[in-house]
């Protein structure tokens, strides 16, 4: 057989999936190790998509996206964030939109509108697997900037310049973010768009959990660059809407005509059906948004305080439904300890490593889970830290 890409032949699949695989063997199994949100797709959005097929919206729809879709992301946005727009003159017109096959179609053509081969781009550690894996795949370097716990794992402008090289081209950042729930404040996002702005980069902002947050505001850098922006948004977990596959960017027209034709070569578009359900999700009431939030919030609570009861408190997450928990006293690394505390505790969390270096002595826990799932997994964290069994 002739050889595949070596890019790819480097290519595994993140510990989140590799525990996934696991988890789905073995029976009555808790799962708090991805981040699937545990609400059912709200009925509107689903008869807008059932609308869609019955109506015979089922072709192939403009590359970058419906232009119904991209005026009603444009709307919402505007209004959303009219505090910031209006401030910052940053309004969003339907062609800096461009709808994507979720955050992470966002997130790769991105990367690879404003990157060849050989560029770096900086990513937080510890950070989402994808962050990583998609450079990679695409043969474009990464190089880590670290995200401390002492800082509540906000980076800090200074930790990201001193890893700035000559190849460096853009500088990834995720509020809030995923594995540590922490939510970047204005203050360091006007920071991180001056170093960009300095060094002449591109910051690719995820802001997929921006709808998530339990305390203090969402700031967007889009709003002070227009120019070295690009933001990646998603359905996904704002509308508990993982599979049907729709997210946005928002960036300058020129660089969006050419995301346009990279959906043209990669998937020609979202799927039309999934386009319309994500238009009623947006252009309709946002009261599913706020109960999701709101119970996520009370799930926030509850694993802190558990944390807390069982002396495994560090940190409190200000966003997502992700946490971080230490468990270094285990004496295991995180992907030994999650394998067998599956195992062993048929819970399932996601090993540390797989988010980078700066999470080798944690694993996550996705608090998108039913209140008794989380309880009961807490219970069996805490007894399997102490006792090891
Ligand atoms: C930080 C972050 N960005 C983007 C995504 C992409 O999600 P989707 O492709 O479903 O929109 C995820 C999914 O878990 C994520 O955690």
């Amino acid at each position: 057989m002739p050889t595949l890409s070596k890019r790819v032949q480097k290519l595994q699949s993140s510990g989140i999936r590799v525990i996934a695989r696991m988890a789905a063997k073995i029976p009555n199994c808790i799962k708090l190790h991805i981040g699937i949100p545990n609400f059912f797709t709200p009925e509107h959005i689903k008869a807008a998509g059932i609308a869609a097929i019955k109506n015979n919206f089922t072709k192939y729809t403009h590359n970058s996206g419906e232009e119904l879709v991209r005026r009603a992301i444009a709307k919402r946005i505007n209004y959303k964030f009219r505090k910031m727009t209006l401030k910052h003159g940053s309004f969003i017109n339907f062609e800096n939109i461009t709808v994507t096959a979720g955050g992470m179609g966002g997130l790769s053509t991105s990367i690879t509108a404003i990157t060849d081969p050989g560029d770096e781009i900086l990513i937080p550690n510890p950070g989402w697997p994808n962050f990583y894996m998609i450079p990679m795949s695409q043969g474009v370097k990464y190089r880590f900037y670290p995200l401390k716990a002492k800082n509540g794992f906000v980076p800090q402008s200074e930790d990201i310049e001193s890893k700035i090289t000559k190849k460096t081209k853009v500088i990834l950042i995720n509020t809030p973010a995923n594995p540590t729930g922490a939510v970047i404040p204005e203050k360091i996002i006007r920071q991180i768009v001056k170093l960009a702005q300095k060094y002449n980069l591109f910051i690719l902002s995820d802001e997929s959990y921006d709808d998530i947050i339990f305390e203090g505001t969402h700031f967007s850098p889009y709003a002070l660059n227009q120019k070295h922006v690009i933001v990646v948004r998603s359905c996904s977990k704002s509308y508990a809407m993982t599979g049907w596959r729709v997210g946005y960017t928002i960036s300058s027209k020129e660089i969006a005509e050419k995301l346009m034709e990279l959906n043209e070569c990669q998937i020609a578009c979202v799927p039309s059906m999934s386009q319309m359900a994500a238009k009623a999700a947006i252009e309709g009431s946002q009261i599913c948004v706020r109960q999701m939030v709101k119970s996520y919030k009370k799930r926030r609570d509850l694993v802190v305080n558990l944390l807390k009861k069982y002396e495994l408190y560090g940190y409190t997450p200000r966003g997502a439904f992700y946490i971080l928990v230490d468990i270094s006293s285990s004496g295991l690394d995180s992907d030994e300890f999650a394998r067998q505390f599956l195992v062993k505790k048929r819970v399932s969390v996601a090993p540390g490593s797989t988010f980078g270096s700066h999470a080798n002595s944690y694993v996550r826990i996705c608090f998108a889970a039913s209140e008794g799932d989380i309880s009961q997994g807490i219970k069996r964290l805490a007894e399997f830290i102490k006792h090891g069994t």
